[in-house]
């Protein structure tokens, strides 16, 4: 195993991240234990920013201690993974709107020890005011939306010199535009306020989706 990121390790074609919950393999593709080691296999057909790695993004400003707020956590899968990867001294405050998908979101929580589950609305920040400065926001929310919530929450929450990820999601944006001008259309609104550091293409993995990568200068 290369590691290729804070707590990221490559075999072969393959990524992984090293459980810090032995015995917990929800979400993983498959297991793999090294000597007291178990590492839980990412798949980028099921996860954006694994699909993100694997097509060879440069920059993926996660790491251990981190502080996260996380948009869009649905059941908690990607949330298992960035858990592991900041460890027990990092946190991730996760944003669900959805009440059938905090009751999963909850269940991974309590396993993680490290993943505050939060029903809120993205749209609505002011709701959920009372967490920390973070050192990165990440966004998988499909809203035709998606720049203005993540404009609003790295506005509020992110700390000066963290880092923003999307997934830009074309086809919640605009089902007719043709993806690339939507892409741009994002990004204008979204440098307004954050610098783009890198952008990918997710496809095949995930058909007209971009994940972008943005600092807060
Ligand atoms: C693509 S899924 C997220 C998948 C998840 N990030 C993962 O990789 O495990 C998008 C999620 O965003 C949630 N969502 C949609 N609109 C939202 C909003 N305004 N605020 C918070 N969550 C929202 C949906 O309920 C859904 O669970």
């Amino acid at each position: 195993m290369k590691e290729i990121f804070p707590g990221v390790f490559r075999q072969g074609k393959r990524i992984f991240t090293k459980s810090i919950t032995r015995g917990f393999s929800s979400y993983a593709k498959s297991t793999v234990k090294s000597g007291r080691d178990e590492f839980r296999e990412w798949d980028p057909k099921k996860s954006k920013p694994a699909a993100a790695i694997i097509r060879g993004i440069k920059h993926f400003p996660l790491s251990e201690g981190d502080k996260v707020l996380y948009l869009g956590a649905a059941s908690g899968a990607t949330c298992s993974f960035f858990s592991d990867i900041i460890g027990i001294n990092g946190i991730i405050y996760a944003v669900e709107i959805s009440e059938r998908s905090i009751r999963d979101l909850n269940s991974t929580a309590e396993k993680k020890g490290n993943i505050v589950p939060i029903l809120a609305d993205a749209r609505k920040p002011e709701d959920y005011e009372w967490i920390e400065p973070v050192d990165v926001v990440f966004e998988d929310v499909a809203s035709d939306e998606q720049a203005a919530i993540m404009v609003r929450n790295a506005g509020k929450f992110l700390k000066k010199g963290g880092h923003a990820m999307i997934a830009i999601k074309s086809r919640s944006i605009d089902v007719v535009m043709d993806p690339k001008q939507v892409y741009t259309e994002q990004l204008s609104l979204l440098e307004k306020s954050l610098k783009i550091v890198e952008t990918v293409e997710l496809d095949p993995y995930e058909k007209d989706h971009m994940f972008v990568v943005m600092k807060k200068t």
